[in-house]
């Protein structure tokens, strides 16, 4: 099914990711962008804000008859909206209330309006740590944390649609994904513009744990182009799909390859506690998208790093980073 031409709703649209993808997906359809901007920004949407052909709406994704109402006529759903990982840890009933159960409520939506390909972003912490690596989506699902326990509840309501109801259901479970617009303040700070922050407030980079931990980092451009051609791909209907680069980093070398670019290679890091429940290791096996949908991600990680260190830069956000408590943990 073509992303072409299509009424599409994306939920978390205002958000990192949901940002990027409505950006790629605009001109060639029509958007239904909902978010309830708990977290993300209407920045994130100014570039669309008055594009024709481009509904921007605040919505709570548990709120079914809301998500009835805005589902009439979209043709392609992405649910994307999500509370994050480090929020999970200590609100664990806002993660399961919004990311299973909003999943469930926009699954009885969708499935109600007939909507024609429901695109369920997951994520690779339904894994927990790799036990073999790469790891394919067959590798079992242990998730660490009841963010990644949610996600999975998530993937399993959503393709329960598809084998109790016939919903046309797509699973994509991206890795860790980074680059411009990505979040740099609170608890929804990610590591790399964390560090970006700290080296350029002069501080050390700070790492919880021992920084040999490893995640298989891929550029947002990229993660949006595998959710776009799985959503694509008719062949993928009732399965799921890895989407990431496929090269295991780990953080240590995210802190030197940072220190580097910014000129300051002299400055080391500083180690704290671990963060509970981390995974101890990423690394997929992109074999599956390649082959259903010619994946082949190019943006290596040293590029996509600089694009994002520049973009942090042009905004001005690094040069407003101060020295102060930024390497407390944040959740
Ligand atoms: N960022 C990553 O590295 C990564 C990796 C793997 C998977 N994913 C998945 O990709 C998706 C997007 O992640 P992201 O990093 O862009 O997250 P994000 O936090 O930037 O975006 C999530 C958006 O959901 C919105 N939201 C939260 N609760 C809501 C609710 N009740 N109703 C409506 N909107 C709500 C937030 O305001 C935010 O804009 C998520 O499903 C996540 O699990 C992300």
């Amino acid at each position: 099914m073509d992303m072409k031409g299509r009424k599409i709703l994306i939920t978390g649209a205002a958000g990192f990711i949901g940002s990027h993808l409505a950006d790629r997906l605009a001109g060639e359809n029509d958007l239904v962008l909902v978010d309830d901007f708990s977290i993300g920004s209407m920045d994130n949407l100014a570039q669309l804000e008055n594009r024709s052909g481009v509904q921007i709406v605040k919505a709570d994704v548990t709120d079914r008859e809301r998500m009835m109402d805005l589902c009439q006529g979209v043709e392609a759903l992405f649910h994307l909206a999500i509370s994050c990982l480090r929020t999970s840890l200590n609100q664990p009933v806002l993660s399961h209330d919004i990311n299973a159960g909003g999943t469930l409520s926009v699954c009885m939506a969708a499935f109600d309006r007939g909507v024609r390909r429901f695109i369920y972003v997951s994520s690779s912490e339904i894994y927990g740590t790799a036990l073999a690596a790469p790891m394919s989506e067959d590798h079992p699902c242990h998730p660490t944390t009841v963010y990644g326990a949610s996600k999975l509840a998530g993937e399993l309501y959503a393709l329960a649609y598809h084998r109790t109801y016939g919903m046309p259901v797509s699973v994509v479970r991206p890795f860790n994904t980074y680059g411009p617009r990505e979040p740099y303040a609170g608890s929804r700070a990610e590591v790399i513009p964390r560090f970006i922050l700290q080296l350029a407030a002069g501080e050390q980079p700070v790492i919880y744990g021992d920084g040999l931990q490893t995640r298989d980092f891929t550029f947002v451009e990229e993660t949006v182009e595998g959710i776009v051609r799985a959503a694509e791909c008719d062949a993928l209907v009732g399965d799921v799909v890895n989407v990431a680069y496929g090269q295991e980093v780990s953080i240590l070398q995210i802190a030197e390859i940072l220190a580097e670019l910014m000129g300051h290679s002299d400055r080391g890091v500083k180690r704290a506690e671990p963060r509970p429940g981390d995974v101890r290791r990423h690394f997929a096996d992109i074999g599956r998208a390649r082959a259903l949908f010619g994946f082949a991600p190019q943006i290596g990680i040293r590029t996509g790093i600089g694009r994002t260190l520049e973009w942090f830069e042009s905004s001005g956000i690094a040069s407003r980073a101060e020295p102060r408590a930024s390497g407390l943990p944040n959740w």
